[in-house]
C-alpha cells in the first residue's frame, strides 16, 4: 500500500502531468490513403465522462489498475462500463444542456473485438476531435493529434487483440499557442466528431496516390504519383517494385516503376474536363503488390495568368459564398445531407465557388463538390492573433495544413488552399504565413495559395505584404458596416494596384431575419440588403476583383455576439440557422450573381 500511496501523492502533486505524452504527435507523414479500402468502423456506442481536472491522463487510468503490485484492491475514481453513452462521431456541446458550454477534456472509452488476419499492419484513422485528442489501446498510450479538423492516423498493429479496449481524452480547450488561438468568432465545439475506423493493409502498402491534370496549359496529360510505405523494415525500402495505374474510361492501364517506394508517370490523353457545369469524374485505381486503392477523381486546371484566374484555360470569376461548419442540431458534425443542403442551398444562390471557413470542412464536402459542380477555398485556422513568434505554433499550423492538402490532393473541386484569415502585418506574421504559403506551394504544385488579408487601413489600400507570396489576394473588407463610410470603398480599389487577381472574401452585415426598418438600421434586413447592394455596385466595376465569396451563407453560433438581434449568433448569414428562411440580401447577391453569369 506504501508504494501506491506514494504514487498516489505524486499524482496530486504532479505539475507537469502532459509532459510524458509528448513527442508522440500524429502528423501529415503518418497519413495513410484510404481510398477504396474496406475499413471496420468504431463509430456508435462509447461510455464516457466528462473530466474536467483531466485526472485520466494524471492518473494513467486507462493502466485499469485495480490491484496494487503486492496484489491488494484498489480504489479507482473511474467505472468505464458503467459510465453513460454517448454515439460518437458528434460535438458534445449538442448532445444535452449541460455539456453546451463545456471546453476542457471529455473521456470516452469503448471495447471492441478484433480478429487478426495476419501478416497485415492496422491503422486507426480518426476524422477529427477538436483540438487535442491522446489516444489509448489496451493500457498502452498510443500517441497524440494537435488540430481540430484534420484526420490523424496512429499504427496501432501491434497493440491490438482479439478483445480490445480503447480510449481516447479530447481536450477542446482554447489557448494562446492553440492554432486557432483562445479568441475566434465562431462557436468551440468540443468532440471526436469525424469517423473512428480501422483500417488493415498489407505489409507493403500504398500509402500516398495522387492523380491531376497536368496544368501547362495543354490540358492533355494526366499525372499519378504514388508512394508506398511499410515493408520487412523501416531501414529498407518497400519491396514492390512497380504499380499499375488505371482509369478504365479513359482507356489507360499503365505501369508505373517503384523505386525506393516512389514511383509516377504522367500520361498524354484528352479526358473530359471536369468544371462547376459539367463536373465529369473518373474512376482511378493503383495496385502495388498485394495493395488496391481507388478514388473517384475529376480532370481540370486552375491557374493565374496576369490579373486573371482561368480555369481550363478560360478566364472565370468567382461567384463564391463563405460557409462555417455549423449546425444547430450538430454543431460541427454534419451530416452528408446537411452538407448537400449547403452546396444546393449555393447552387441556388447562382455561386460556382465557396469558402469552407475558416478551418478544413469534412472531407464529405469537397467529394461531394466534386460531384455536383462547385469550387472550393479551403483553409488552415491561421486566424487573428496567432503566437507567429513561437516554432512549436508554426509547426503545427503547417502538420495541419499538409494533413489538409494530403487529404483533399485528388479532389477536382478544391482550387484554392488559404494560409489563413486577417492576421495584421507584422515582420513575425509575414515570416510564419509567407513559409506556410511556400510550404503549400511544395506539396501542391497544382493549386492556387491564397489567404483573407485585411485592407491597410492607413493607406485604404490593399498593402499587405502577404500578397507578395500568394497566387490570389483574398481581401477581407466591411465597408458600410464596421467602416460605415462606404466613400471609402471605391477609394480603396482606386488606391490599389494588384498585380494579380484579387477574391473578395468577406464582406457584409448582421441582420435579424423579419427584423425590419430603414436601410441604415443596423440590424434589419433593410439595411443588410443595402450595404449588399452597394457592395457589388462597387465590386462589379473593378477588373481586377475576380471573384467574391460575401460574409455568409448561413447565420452561426458565435458566443462573442450577445446583442438583442444576435443573442450569442453572427447574423450576417443570407439565411437563418435552420437554413430555412431567405433574408432580403439573398436576392440582391443572387441577382447580381445572375448577370455575372450572363455575362460569363
Ligand atoms: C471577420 C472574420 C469572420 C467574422 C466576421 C464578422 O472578417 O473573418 O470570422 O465572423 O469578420 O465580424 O462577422
Amino acid at each position: 500500500m506504501k508504494k501506491y500511496v506514494q504514487k498516489n501523492v505524486s499524482d496530486i502533486n504532479l505539475e507537469d502531468y502532459l509532459g510524458e505524452y509528448e513527442g508522440r504527435d500524429a502528423l501529415a507523414g503518418d497519413m495513410v490513403f484510404t481510398g477504396g479500402r474496406e475499413k471496420e468502423s468504431l463509430n456508435g456506442l462509447w461510455h464516457y465522462a466528462v473530466d474536467q481536472y483531466e485526472t485520466c491522463i494524471r492518473q494513467h487510468w486507462f493502466e485499469e489498475r485495480y490491484e496494487s503490485r503486492e496484489g491488494f484492491s484498489l480504489p479507482v475514481d473511474f467505472s468505464f462500463d458503467e459510465w453513460p453513452v454517448m454515439q460518437l462521431p458528434c460535438s458534445w456541446n449538442v448532445q444535452s444542456e449541460q455539456l453546451f458550454l463545456y471546453e476542457s477534456t471529455m473521456v470516452f472509452t469503448r471495447r471492441f473485438g478484433f480478429i487478426p488476419r495476419g501478416n497485415e499492419r492496422v491503422w486507426l484513422r480518426i476524422g477529427a476531435a477538436n483540438h487535442v485528442l491522446r489516444v489509448f489501446l489496451n493500457k498502452q498510450y498510443v500517441g497524440m493529434h494537435r488540430g481540430g479538423s484534420t484526420p490523424m492516423f496512429f499504427d496501432v498493429t501491434d497493440l491490438l487483440q482479439k478483445e480490445n479496449r480503447i480510449l481516447l481524452a479530447c481536450d477542446a480547450a482554447r489557448r494562446p499557442e492553440q492554432v486557432p488561438t483562445e479568441n475566434c468568432d465562431w462557436f468551440n465545439y468540443g468532440g471526436v466528431y469525424r469517423d473512428i475506423e480501422l483500417y488493415r493493409v498489407p505489409q507493403v502498402y500504398i500509402k500516398d496516390f495522387r492523380v491531376w491534370l497536368v496544368p501547362d496549359g495543354k490540358l492533355n496529360k494526366i499525372r499519378a504519383e504514388v508512394s508506398l510505405g511499410g515493408g520487412p523494415s523501416a531501414e529498407t525500402a518497400p519491396e514492390a517494385s512497380a504499380a499499375e495505374f488505371e482509369i478504365p474510361e479513359l482507356g489507360i492501364r499503365q505501369t508505373i516503376a517503384v523505386k525506393n517506394g516512389k514511383g509516377s508517370v504522367t500520361v498524354k490523353c484528352a479526358p473530359e474536363l471536369w468544371s462547376p457545369e459539367s463536373p465529369k469524374l473518373y474512376e482511378v485505381s493503383v495496385t502495388a503488390g498485394e495493395d488496391r486503392v481507388s478514388d473517384t477523381v475529376g480532370f481540370r486546371e486552375v491557374r493565374t495568368e496576369g490579373r486573371e484566374i482561368l480555369l481550363n484555360g478560360k478566364k472565370i470569376f468567382l461567384r463564391g459564398v463563405s460557409c462555417h461548419e455549423d449546425s444547430i442540431e450538430n454543431g460541427k458534425a454534419l451530416t452528408e445531407e446537411e452538407c448537400v443542403k449547403i452546396l444546393t442551398d449555393a447552387k441556388e444562390l447562382g455561386c460556382n465557388f465557396m469558402r469552407l471557413a475558416h478551418y478544413p470542412h469534412h472531407e464529405q464536402m469537397a467529394k461531394l463538390a466534386d460531384r455536383m459542380g462547385m469550387l472550393l477555398w479551403e483553409e488552415v485556422p491561421v486566424y487573428w492573433a496567432i503566437r507567429f513568434a513561437r516554432a512549436k505554433t508554426y509547426q503545427d499550423a503547417e502538420n495541419q495544413l499538409l494533413e489538409l492538402i494530403r487529404r483533399d490532393m485528388n479532389r477536382a473541386s478544391v482550387i484554392i488552399w488559404s494560409v489563413g484569415n486577417e492576421n495584421a502585418d507584422s515582420d513575425e506574421r509575414l515570416r510564419f504565413m509567407s513559409k506556410l504559403a511556400a510550404a503549400a506551394h511544395k506539396e501542391d504544385k497544382t493549386r492556387l495559395v491564397s489567404a483573407a488579408c485585411l485592407v491597410s487601413v492607413e493607406e485604404n489600400a490593399i498593402r499587405d505584404r502577404l500578397a507578395a507570396h500568394l497566387d490570389v489576394i483574398g481581401l477581407n473588407e466591411y465597408f458600410g458596416w464596421y467602416t460605415p463610410d462606404f466613400e471609402l470603398l471605391p477609394q480603396l480599389f482606386k488606391n490599389s494596384d494588384p498585380d494579380k487577381p484579387v477574391v473578395i472574401t468577406e464582406f457584409g452585415a448582421d441582420a435579424l431575419y423579419g427584423h425590419h426598418g430603414s436601410e441604415t438600421d443596423k440590424g434589419t434586413e433593410e439595411c443588410q440588403a443595402y450595404i449588399y447592394r452597394r457592395q457589388v455596385a462597387e465590386i462589379g466595376k473593378i477588373a481586377y476583383v475576380k471573384g467574391m465569396c460575401p460574409w455568409i451563407l448561413y447565420d452561426f453560433r458565435c458566443p462573442r455576439r450577445t446583442s438583442v438581434i444576435q443573442q450569442y449568433y453572427n447574423r450576417k448569414g443570407l439565411l437563418t440557422p435552420d437554413r430555412k428562411h431567405k433574408k432580403m440580401a439573398w436576392s440582391v447577391l443572387r441577382d447580381f450573381y445572375r448577370k455575372k453569369e450572363e455575362e460569363a
